[in-house]
């Protein structure tokens, strides 16, 4: 069988891009392929966290991963911070990774623009993710449009390790949903919706409530024209729309569109929110029954002995492979 690695990170909230781009495709993953899933804590400490509130953060990205939909008797679900062979094998990967290639990274580069003291670890953080995936022998990554670039550098430092180390290492390939894999801010439907965007109302979290979810939508940046037609070029936010209500209905966006043939963008938008939130609720529901449950806690250990298992074997292949330690 083969292997799916992704990671999320805890920062902030989840937002229905993290949901459409990445945790819709975990769930439909899992029942064919082996699967492991990471809360990438180590990541989130490349900016300045507070310690009190990323530890509620992971927890309750551990609750998320659950709620909608992961099945911990499938899939193996941790925290990164748990499994020490992360930093060390994302140390072996900085020691192949060129500077340059990490500065011409546009996250990177997105990151610390007109930042002040930007730390090395947001410079370093693509060798720590081709880690996170190399560590378990990862055939797919499943991941958003904005992940590519740090996927195709994964593949190169795979190859740059086994080219002078000899064969320790799986290239892996990367999995964008066909639907899906950029959803926009609903306030700059030409920037991608992100946790970290000042603006709220760009941003629907997946535990927001009903009202506030239909109060977003209601005032999503469209267009003048009053057709809902899908065109991203001409339409993006009518098309974000379309994209939204398409991935969590199910329902094809041609079809959407006769759908609201003739219809204002009143009835439109009103649509949208419903089935987002006909989506969201049971997802909220399971969540809050989750988060302070023990049984969450039991998944995550299980979740860190399993992926411990699998990590330090590659690790020490690893190791061997580059000369560290002592010869047996
Ligand atoms: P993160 O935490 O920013 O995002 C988690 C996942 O959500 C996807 N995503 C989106 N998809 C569609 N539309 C959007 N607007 C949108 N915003 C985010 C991301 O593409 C991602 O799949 N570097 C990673 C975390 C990571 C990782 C890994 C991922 C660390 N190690 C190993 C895969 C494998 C990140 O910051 O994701």
């Amino acid at each position: 069988m083969k292997t799916i690695f992704s990671g999320v990170q805890p920062t902030g909230v989840v937002t229905l891009g993290n949901y459409i781009g990445a945790f819709r495709q975990f769930t439909e993953l899992q029942h064919e392929y082996e699967c492991l899933f990471c809360i990438v804590d180590q990541h989130a400490i490349t900016v300045q966290q507070d310690p009190a509130e990323l530890a509620k953060t992971i927890r309750s990205l551990a609750a998320i991963y659950i709620a909608s939909g992961i099945d911990p008797e499938k899939a193996v679900l941790f925290i990164q911070s748990e499994v020490p062979a992360h930093a060390q094998a994302g140390w072996m990967m900085q020691c192949i990774s060129y500077i340059g290639e990490l500065e011409r990274m546009t996250q990177f580069k997105d990151k610390s623009e007109g930042q002040e003291g930007v730390s090395s670890a947001l410079l370093t953080y693509p060798p720590l993710m081709a880690a996170d995936i190399l560590l378990y022998n990862t055939d797919i990554v499943p991941v958003g449009d904005d992940q590519k670039q740090h996927l195709e550098l994964t593949r190169d430092l795979a190859e740059r390790f086994n080219s002078r180390y000899g064969k320790v290492l799986t290239i892996p390939e990367v999995r964008i949903p066909q639907n899906g894999a950029r959803i926009k801010s609903l306030q700059d439907p030409l920037k991608k919706m992100s946790k970290s965007d000042p603006n709220k109302k760009g941003t629907i979290s997946l535990l927001d409530t009903a009202k506030e979810i239909e109060k977003k939508i209601k005032s999503a940046v469209t267009d003048s024209e009053g057709v809902v037609k899908y065109d991203v070029e001409n339409k993006p936010g009518v098309s974000n729309l379309l994209t939204i209500e398409s991935a969590l209905s199910g329902v094809s966006i041609d079809d959407l569109v006769v759908k609201y043939e003739g219809l204002g963008y009143g009835a439109f938008k009103t649509g949208v929110a419903e089935a987002v939130v006909a989506h969201l609720t049971p997802i909220q529901e399971k969540y809050n029954e989750l988060l302070e449950s023990p049984v969450l806690d039991e998944i995550l250990d299980k979740g860190a002995n399993k992926a411990n298992a699998i990590a330090s074997v590659t690790v020490a292949k690893m190791e061997a492979a580059m000369g560290l330690g002592r010869r047996r």
